[in-house]
């Protein structure tokens, strides 16, 4: 396969999006770059088979054009709620500008123009200064991640639990991140997608009763979803040392969700992957079968 840049750069290339998104391009062949937040988070980047790691912080614009020169394209993954998200943005276009990279891909989200929900209000201001950049872009804004869901894991699968901060019957379209992935890696590789701006959703909305219905199903044995009230989440969200704005971020989100659900539609994914984005119950599948607590049951 012919690829059609030399070198990307990711940034927030240590997080779960970024793995994901360096495990997907690799795979493709593609030479990455990965920019970092910490040098101990070098080692774990390079072992996915990134060419080259450069340790910079977001906030930097110096660090941030040093690391992109000499790449023909960005895919910017912002930090999870960066109170500055807009700013960090803003230092990434103009980098990429100085530097003389041509296209940028955003890591954006689905429906970033809701202003109740401040991390995704922020990446619609981003989206607005791609447009104005002169720059060639591409705008991919996943739903939620599947993957979200493994962080109730333990009390899914050792107290048959599903505890979520909102309705139960909040429907969600969630959506697998390796498909995400999958989907950059594509947008990156094979060209033509300029310009283009992509919802990124799943295959179903499914209510909370539902979720965990299929995980239920899939790990054999009874699991049901359970309201946590808000104030208790926040508790344990703050012993657990998540910050202050992150936790009034998630808490305006929870909000949101239960007011007006959140999912979209999933022909665009499926139309870039060419096959049907993954189901609920088929990540469930693969979580079991990657989750060693499973065999304890
Ligand atoms: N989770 C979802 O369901 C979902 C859905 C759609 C879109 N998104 C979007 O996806 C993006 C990535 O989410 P994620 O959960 O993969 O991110 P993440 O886990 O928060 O990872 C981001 C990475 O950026 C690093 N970082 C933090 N502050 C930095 C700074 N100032 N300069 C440089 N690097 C810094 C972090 O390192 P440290 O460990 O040092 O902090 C971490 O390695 C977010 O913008 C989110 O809104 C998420």
């Amino acid at each position: 396969m012919s690829l059609e840049y030399p070198m990307i750069l990711i940034t927030g290339a240590a997080g779960k999006t970024g793995r994901a998104v360096i495990r997907a391009l690799v795979s493709r062949g593609q030479v990455v770059r990965a920019l970092v937040h910490r040098p101990e988070q070098a080692r774990p980047v390079k072992e996915l088979g990134v060419q080259e790691v450069v340790t910079g912080n977001l906030s930097d614009a110096e660090a941030v054009g040093q690391a992109a020169r000499g790449s023909q394209a960005i895919y910017h993954i912002c930090p999870n709620m960066h109170p500055d998200e807009a700013v960090v943005g803003q230092a990434v276009i103009a980098a990429a500008r100085s530097a003389g990279v041509p296209h940028l891909i955003y890591h954006s989200v689905l429906h970033p123009q809701v202003e109740a929900m401040p991390h995704h209000w922020h990446k619609m201001q981003v989206e607005e200064q791609l447009f104005k950049s002169g720059l060639s872009y591409t705008i991919l804004q996943p739903a939620a991640y599947m993957q979200n869901v493994l962080a109730q894991w333990n009390s899914i699968v050792q107290e048959g639990v599903y505890p979520v901060p909102y309705r139960v019957e909040t429907r969600l379209g969630m959506v697998d991140l390796n498909d995400v992935a999958e989907a950059a890696a594509i947008v990156m590789t094979e060209g033509g997608h300029a310009g283009a701006t992509y919802e990124l959703a799943g295959a179903e909305a499914l209510s909370q009763i539902e979720v965990a219905a299929v995980l239920a199903d899939c790990l054999g044995r009874p699991v049901r979803a359970e309201r946590v009230e808000i104030e208790a989440w926040e508790q344990r969200a703050r012993a657990s040392g998540l910050g202050s704005y992150q936790i009034e971020t998630l808490v305006k989100m929870f909000r949101y969700y239960e007011q007006h659900d959140f999912w979209g539609n999933p022909r665009v994914l499926g139309w870039l992957l060419g096959r049907p984005p993954t189901t609920f119950a088929g990540f469930c599948r693969n979580a079991r079968e990657a989750n060693p607590l499973i065999g304890t049951l």
